[in-house]
């Protein structure tokens, strides 16, 4: 089994990060340069952050259904306001600001730009991520904008969503609609968030909107997106796209439990399941051999030219990293006795883990620039006095963006960094109960508040940005 990726709920939390705060890595090291043109950033996505899901211009998502399953949510919330971003975005554009960050990655909802997730497209909706991508420019923010975190028309859904190969083109038409109207702003277009948790969580494990639970068709699903996304690139080519192109997947390291072979081997298959079977078909057009003979019957239908399709070059690779992976045999492996720090989620926090995927990521496949599009974790924050004091944050912020500096150091192609999240906001299964953000949402008032590891990033990017322009000035210098 693995660790959390099937559970991704509430778990309980131990304490212990601050002794990991104190004896490993704070602050990080002050003289810790990056690159002048490493862009850090911060990201959110639309189902999480929106709210107006019932505006009568908006169709219905499959997050917007499931959300009202029983039981579904840890605390029975849902997507209705959540932090209000559609009405609230310029103050939120403003808090970009404060961060200095170079970045914002968001997502476009489908439904919200084109209700049914075909044919008529929504004006208001299109408008709305008009002005926010609008006002990032006028902020001087870069937009990074993704087609898909995963809140799917519900109108596609009932036509079998994923698992139906009809809503390949679907994508490959809202990908160019998007396209069409926010394009030529845009730095930077994502197609798919983390395309494992839309097949294996929402097709397999069922833990996920639409809920499904059948392995037969989470592997379709997850062949669907990989193709949607090699086509979509095609599609925005051929229209002479000049943002970056490319996909964001959860990737990490899969350790096994125990030295055991029964451990070893099935660490390997966990492997092929989670980092292979999405890193193979992009960046070499096929399935890993082992994954396939695993699924056996359960492996996904491909038809002539989907693999060629898949490996369409890409311009970037995103990486979601949290934690890593721990696969034993017979499941019994469990995080609370890892003896490390644990996250709210109850994720081990596991920095190297960070170093260790990205050098093996540049060492076994030809990858082009490397992003971690999110990291960030949650824990239990007590606001006081109008400030937010969330050491363990800072100590998971710095110790992570440290292991990007190693992963640089080793010679990967690093391109940025942009922390998980930028606002307290609905984290999918669990609620609201799981606070991510580096600005804290008072869900109550919406009021805003950084956190100390808001300050703590917006601290250390003004060193990165002095150094960026001594450099700049010594360039200048040396050429008079
Ligand atoms: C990632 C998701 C993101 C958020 C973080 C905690 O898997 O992409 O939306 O929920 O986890």
């Amino acid at each position: 089994m693995l660790r959390a990726l099937s559970e991704r709920t509430a778990r309980p939390s131990t304490a212990g990060l601050t002794a990991f705060v104190n004896a490993a890595c704070l602050p990080i090291d002050p003289h810790c340069r990056f690159p002048d043109d490493f862009i850090w950033g911060v990201a959110t996505s639309s189902f999480q952050i929106e709210g107006a899901s019932r505006d009568a211009d908006k169709g219905e998502s499959i997050w917007d259904r499931f959300c009202r399953l029983p039981g579904a949510i840890a605390d029975g919330s849902n997507g209705d306001v959540a932090c209000d971003h559609v009405h609230r975005f310029r103050e939120d554009l403003d808090l970009i600001v404060e961060l200095g960050v170079d970045a914002y990655r968001f997502s476009v909802s489908w439904p919200r730009v084109q209700p049914e997730g075909r044919g008529t497209w929504s004006q208001p909706g299109l408008a709305f991520y008009e002005r926010l991508v609008d006002g990032l420019l006028e902020r001087g923010i870069r937009p990074y904008l993704t087609l898909n975190h995963w809140d799917l028309p519900a109108a596609l859904q009932d036509g079998g969503g994923w698992a139906s190969r009809d809503t390949v083109h679907r994508f490959v038409d809202y990908a160019a609609g998007v396209h069409a109207r926010l394009g030529d702003r845009l730095t930077a277009i994502t197609t798919h968030n983390e395309p494992w948790v839309i097949a294996t969580l929402g097709h397999e494990v069922g833990n996920f909107a639409p809920g499904v639970k059948d392995r037969a068709t989470a592997t379709q699903v997850s062949h669907h997106l990989l193709l949607s996304h090699g086509l979509a690139l095609q599609a925005l080519r051929a229209e002479g796209c000049r943002a970056q192109l490319g996909i964001v997947l959860n990737l990490a390291p899969v350790h096994a439990a125990t030295a055991g072979e029964t451990d070893q081997a099935h660490a390997r298959l966990e492997d092929g399941r989670l980092v292979r079977w999405y890193m193979d078909p992009l960046f070499r057009g096929r399935y890993p051999a082992d994954v396939l003979a695993f699924l056996g019957a359960d492996a996904p239908r491909v038809e002539p030219g989907d693999m060629a399709a898949i490996a369409t070059p890409m311009d970037f690779l995103g990486i979601n990293y949290y934690s890593r992976n721990v696969a034993s045999a017979d499941g019994s492996w469990r995080a609370e006795h890892s003896g490390l720090a644990l996250t709210d989620m109850g994720w081990e926090v596991y920095p190297s883990g960070l170093t260790e995927l990205l050098v093996r990521l540049h060492r076994e496949w030809p990858v082009p620039p490397l992003y971690v599009k999110e990291n960030g974790a949650a824990f239990r924050d007590m606001p006081a006095d109008d400030r937010v004091h969330d050491p363990d944050r800072v100590a998971y912020l710095a110790a992570h963006i440290a292991a990007v500096g190693d992963a640089l150091a080793q010679g990967v192609p690093m391109a940025g960094y942009m922390v998980w999240s930028l606002l307290d906001n609905f984290e999918w299964a669990s609620g609201y109960a799981k606070r991510f953000g580096i600005v804290h949402v008072d869900y109550d008032t919406q009021r805003r508040t950084l956190k100390d590891s808001g300050r703590w990033y917006r601290d250390f990017l003004q060193r990165q940005k002095q150094w960026r322009s001594t450099a700049a000035l010594a360039m200048e210098g040396g050429q008079e």
